[in-house]
């Protein structure tokens, strides 16, 4: 009995969190949060600097148009250019495209996330939930933070945005965000295994 006192519970895994900083665990969740980090970076600056491009040259509606044509083959582009083993998409529980609806357990983390969000706690930076034995899964939480996003997420006022909007996507759910908002989150698949075998 004495051997399990909440005591040395807590100072066992104590132990296990900080006492080899560089043990095999930890090189592996460092590389998969620097992954992580950098598949999202590459993801949002291709998506970003595009749809500003668009923006500026005719507006939300070529906006629209490039989003609905280009986000899907820019984020493969994205994805080719990352190594073996590792993808990344964005999500939301209201998606608009249904091809960006989350997986079951990523699911659950967007419920968490909203959870979180509700009882007014300031968002995560990241998170890392372990798949399996070689494969993790990086999170980046993604907020309505500019007030662009509102022309295409927000209560949308341009008639014809609305119509182009509904004639694309007939079972859009990603209206009525308002800033500050829970947008969705970028998603990057780790499988550490695949990269080892490379
Ligand atoms: C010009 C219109 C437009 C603007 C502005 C815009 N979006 Fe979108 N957004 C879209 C379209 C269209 C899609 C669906 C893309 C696709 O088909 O993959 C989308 C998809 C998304 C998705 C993927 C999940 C889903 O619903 O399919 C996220 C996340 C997202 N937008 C966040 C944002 C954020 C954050 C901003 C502001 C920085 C923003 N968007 C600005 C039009 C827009």
């Amino acid at each position: 009995m004495h051997l399990f006192s909440p005591l040395l519970l807590i100072s066992l895994s104590t132990a296990l969190l900080f006492g080899a900083p560089q043990n095999k665990q930890s090189k592996e969740l460092n590389a998969v949060i620097s992954t992580g980090q950098y598949s999202t970076k590459l993801l949002l600056k291709t998506l970003g600097s595009n749809m500003k491009k668009n923006m500026k040259a005719g507006g939300p509606m070529k906006a629209l148009d490039f989003c609905s044509q280009e986000a899907y083959n820019l984020t493969e582009e994205v994805n080719l250019k990352l190594p073996n083993g590792i993808r990344v998409k964005r999500i939301s529980l209201k998606y608009r495209n249904p091809a960006n609806k989350p997986e079951v357990d990523e699911e659950l983390i967007l419920d968490s996330l909203h959870k979180l969000k509700n009882a007014n706690v300031l968002m995560p930076k990241q998170l890392v939930q372990k798949v399996n034995a070689t494969t993790y899964k990086y999170y980046k939480p993604l907020l309505i933070n500019k007030k662009v996003c509102l022309k295409c997420h927000g209560n949308i006022k341009d008639t014809d945005l609305k119509r182009a909007i509904a004639q694309r996507y007939p079972i859009d759910k990603a209206t009525h965000y308002k800033m500050g908002d829970l947008r969705g989150a970028v998603v990057v698949t780790i499988d550490t295994a695949a990269k080892a075998a490379k």
